[in-house]
């Protein structure tokens, strides 16, 4: 049966990437037999440039009739003196994830055996690595809440946010938290500021709720500030990290450069129905943009995770994900992560690389 991708590269190095993704998800088709289907828009500056909106009506009708949306990266600087609710992430990628209701963003950060030198700690602190899933709430707190804007003039000018977060907000996110762990470490470490919000008072009281369902997984919690500080002492302390919009969106941050570089972040966003957008956790990257050299491995291994929980071809997924390790052990890598720049190679070579590791094995 063929399944119908919605492509969106977007800006920046959004299109660069999502091309050696491509290639990637071509060859796993041969190599497994199954069909996809893409088809390509617009999202983000390049669809203000050409259609006037950053989520043009037939980009959202087109991901409305696809299986799953594979995405790149939307912002940059020529769009930053819009007005900040046109802009691209604040138009596009926003309302994607709204529309969708994908509230459950993965973000799993594991340190390759080979890139351990490009992990910015002490080889000590690295030890054999980590594997850290940072599970982020994606539809609400500070990001959506009401009332949100400015008034006022002069000294007196305010602007404001509002954190909103819902018990069955809390509860639905917690419960994938703790679903993840159960498959992998069974620990869950929750990240809250329940010592001054009182949004994250109720989230630590939520959590520790769902925590009696699944009493084969442990659970901590811990501040925001300390759990950064933590991520940077004792990475493998950490199994699970449950956050919140905002704190997911920094803590995520944190954990990709921990693996060697913002490029080999993957991310899922899903929703109930476990229908997802697929992108890297990192941006449009304007300092890079257009010079080739960017990494596409996060984009790779987020149509990985396509495959894994969009489509259900976990077998393709597994490949992708070890014809990536496999070619970074061949110490074949873009500039982010090697060791030595002038020996790197650009995106589209690292591309080539992985398809050709994925057709050996
Ligand atoms: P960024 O993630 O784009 O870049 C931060 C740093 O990481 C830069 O030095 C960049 O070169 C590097 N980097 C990121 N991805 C890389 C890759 N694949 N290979 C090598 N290096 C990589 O963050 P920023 O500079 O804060 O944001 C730039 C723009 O991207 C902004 O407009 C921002 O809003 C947007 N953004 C979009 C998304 C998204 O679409 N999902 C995510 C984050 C930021
Ligand atoms: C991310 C990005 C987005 C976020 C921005 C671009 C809206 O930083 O996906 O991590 O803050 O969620
Ligand atoms: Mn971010």
């Amino acid at each position: 049966m063929t399944k119908k991708i919605a492509v969106l590269p977007g800006d920046g190095i959004g299109p660069e990437v999502m091309a050696e993704a491509i290639k990637v998800l071509d060859a796993a088709q041969k190599k497994f037999g199954f069909s996809l289907e893409y088809e390509w828009a617009d999202v983000g500056g390049i669809a203000i440039d050409n259609h006037g909106h950053a989520l043009p009506e037939s980009t959202l009708a087109l991901c409305e009739a696809s299986d799953a949306i594979l995405f790149g990266s939307v912002g940059g600087p020529k769009w930053e003196s819009l007005p900040p609710e046109q802009q691209p992430e604040r138009a596009a990628l926003l309302p994607l994830r709204k529309h969708f209701d994908l509230f459950c963003n993965l973000r799993p950060a594991k340190v390759f055996p080979s890139l351990a030198a490009a992990c910015p700690l002490r080889p000590d602190i690295v030890g054999d690595g980590f594997d850290i899933l940072v599970v982020r709430e994606l539809t609400s707190g500070i990001y959506f809440g009401q009332p949100k804007g400015r008034e006022g003039s002069g000294p007196d000018e305010k602007a404001f946010d509002t954190m909103v977060y819902k018990r069955s907000e809390i509860e639905r996110i917690a419960r994938m938290a703790f679903e993840a762990a159960r498959v992998r470490g069974k620990k869950v470490t929750s990240v809250d500021k329940a010592n001054v919000l009182t949004t994250m008072v109720l989230w630590r009281e939520v959590v520790t709720g769902v925590a009696a369902d699944y009493p084969d997984v442990e659970l901590g919690h811990i501040y925001v500030d300390n759990a950064t500080m933590q991520l940077v002492r004792w990475p493998q302390q950490f199994d699970v990290l449950l956050c919140g919009n905002m704190f997911g969106d920094i803590i995520s941050d944190e954990a990709a450069m921990l693996t060697g570089s913002m490029g080999m972040l993957a991310s899922a966003s899903l929703n109930a129905d476990k229908f997802g957008l697929f992108e890297p956790a990192g941006g449009s990257a304007p300092d890079i943009a257009g010079q080739g050299v960017a990494n596409p491995i996060a984009q790779i291994l987020s149509a990985g995770m396509m495959l894994r929980y969009g489509l259900g071809l976990e077998e393709a997924a597994e490949a992708i994900e070890s014809a990536v390790s496999a070619t970074l052990e061949k110490n074949i890598m873009t500039a982010d992560i090697a060791p030595d720049r002038d020996k790197s190679v650009g995106t589209a070579a690292m591309g080539d690389a992985i398809v050709a590791a994925l057709e050996e094995a």
